[in-house]
Order: structure tokens, then sequence, then C-alpha cells
């Protein structure tokens, strides 16, 4: 499927791995729908790009389904790439014995998961009323961010990693969902990426993480994340799948 003459959403890509997302599908001639919650970072980069900024929390219905119309107004909907995410890291039970909070487990599981189906549902309907690409009923794909910590979460992990391993185990029922409608869906799993994030940390942390990947011995690039991204949007045989793009990382415990 080609991203030429159609609209792509991109959540939380004022930032990270969703700016990166962002451009390399306005390169690859999409226009680009860019949803997050920071109006300043997202419009500028919606301006640069041609495209448009939604100011829109995917967590709230009304919200998307306000971009979701702007991105079908522009469009065909073609495709949506969820990057919208938040961490947080608190063990289940403090060393002092404080347990975990459990409003901001409930909030992570909110945008990383909800947020993410949220999304999805609501593009679904817009991209299944677009007339088909090829003579399979193609109309469109939709790729999600997990994390490798959806598998192998860390100490201190569980609501990031219990949102993440969420994004995980409904890609497949959701891939078959839309099947019908012609709508693929696949997950991608990074490890450590060279977003803004991770680089505040010092520079000799930034190096002992690299030094903890397989290989190569460094983060991978938001180019990377975006050039998967494309892959799983324009390979019409790749569906229901879950990718890591980690340099072969297996997270320890801590
Ligand atoms: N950076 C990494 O190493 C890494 C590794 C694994 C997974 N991930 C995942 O990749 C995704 C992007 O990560 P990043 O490093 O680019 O992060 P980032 O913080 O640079 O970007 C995330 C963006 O999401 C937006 N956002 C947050 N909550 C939102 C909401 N409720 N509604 C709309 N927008 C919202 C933020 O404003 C921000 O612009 C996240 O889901 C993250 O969990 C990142």
């Amino acid at each position: 499927m080609q991203l030429s003459d159609s609209s792509a959403i991109i959540t939380g890509g004022a930032s990270g791995l969703g700016a990166a997302t962002a451009r390399r599908l306005a390169a690859d001639g999409a226009t680009v729908v860019v949803f997050d919650l920071n109006e300043a970072a997202g419009q500028a980069l919606a301006d640069e790009l041609g495209g448009a900024f939604v100011q829109a929390d995917v967590t709230d219905s009304d919200q998307v389904q306000k971009g979701v119309d702007v991105a079908a107004e522009a469009g065909p909907l073609r495709a949506v790439v969820n990057c919208a995410g938040i961490g947080w890291a608190q063990r289940t039970l403090s060393r002092d014995g404080t347990p975990h909070d459990l409003e901001t487990f409930r909030r992570t599981i909110e945008i990383n998961l909800i947020g993410t189906f949220n999304v999805i549902r609501l593009a679904a309907g817009a991209m299944a009323a677009t007339d088909p690409v090829d003579s399979y009923n193609q109309r469109g794909a939709i790729v999600n961010t997990s994390s490798v910590a959806g598998m192998e979460g860390q100490t201190g992990q569980a609501a990031y990693s219990g949102s993440k391993g969420g994004v995980i185990g409904i890609t497949l029922p959701v891939a078959r969902d839309l099947a019908p409608a012609g709508i693929r869906v696949n997950t991608i799993c990074p490890g450590l990426m060279d977003t803004p994030l991770m680089n505040a940390a010092p520079p000799d942390v930034i190096d002992a993480l690299g030094k903890s990947v397989l290989f190569p011995k460094r983060m991978g690039t938001t180019a990377e994340f975006a050039s998967m991204a494309a892959e799983l949007i324009t390979n019409d045989y790749v569906n229901g799948a879950v990718i890591r793009l980690d340099g072969g990382i297996r997270f320890q415990p801590k």
C-alpha cells in the first residue's frame, strides 16, 4: 500500500519516535495529521510538513473523533501510527513497605493501552469508509507502539509493562476484527531508542545502556523506528505481527 495521496495519523507525533515517523510518512507522500497534547511542538512540526495538528488526548473520545474527522477530510485515511505514551517506574511494594500508587497505575494503562485502542477503534471507522486500494479490498494499516518491556518488564515496571503487554495482547484480535474491513494491524516493540527522554541521561549512563544491547552496541535511532513503521504500513503481507526493534537486547530484572 502506498502513502501518496492519502492521510496518516501519528499520535504522540510532537516528539521522539512519533515526530520521526511523521517526517518519514510525509517524505513518503502522506498528509500527516499529528495528534498530541503538546500544541507548540505539534503545530510547528505539522506546519513544517504541510500537514495538520490536532490537540487531542488519546484517551478522550470526542477529541480523537475530531482529529479522525480532520484526517478523513485530508484523506483518504490509510495509516495510523500510535506513538503517544507515558512511562512510569514504581515498585509494587517499595523498600519501606509503601504499596504502588493505584492512580498512576490506572493512568498509565489509560493512556498507553486504552488510548491506543480508542484511536484504533475510531480511526478504523474512517478507514473502513474509504474506497479499497486493490482487488483484496485493502483500505489501511495501523501500527502500534509497545515496548520490549511489554514482554520482559524490569523491576518497577508493573504499570508500564502491564500497559505495553496489553498493546501486544490486542494486536492479533484487533487484526482479526478489522480484516473484513481490509485493515492490517501490527505492533512494534522498541528496545532502547535515542529519543529526547533517553538523551536526557548523563553520557556515561547512555554509554552503559548502549553496551547492554546485543548488536549493534548502541541505542536505536528514531529513523530506524520510522523506517519500521513505514514498512509495516506499505508491506501488504505483514499482519497481526508483534516485531521487536531492539538490537537483540533482553532486559534483565534491573
Ligand atoms: N524511547 C524509547 O526508548 C522507547 C522504548 C520503548 C517504547 N517506547 C514507546 O514509544 C512511544 C514514544 O516514545 P518516545 O520516546 O518518542 O516518547 P516522547 O515522550 O518523546 O513522545 C511521546 C509523545 O506522546 C505525547 N502524549 C503523551 N500522552 C498523551 C496523550 N494522552 N494524548 C496524546 N499525546 C500524548 C507526548 O506529549 C509526547 O509528545 C511511547 O509509547 C513509549 O512508551 C519508547
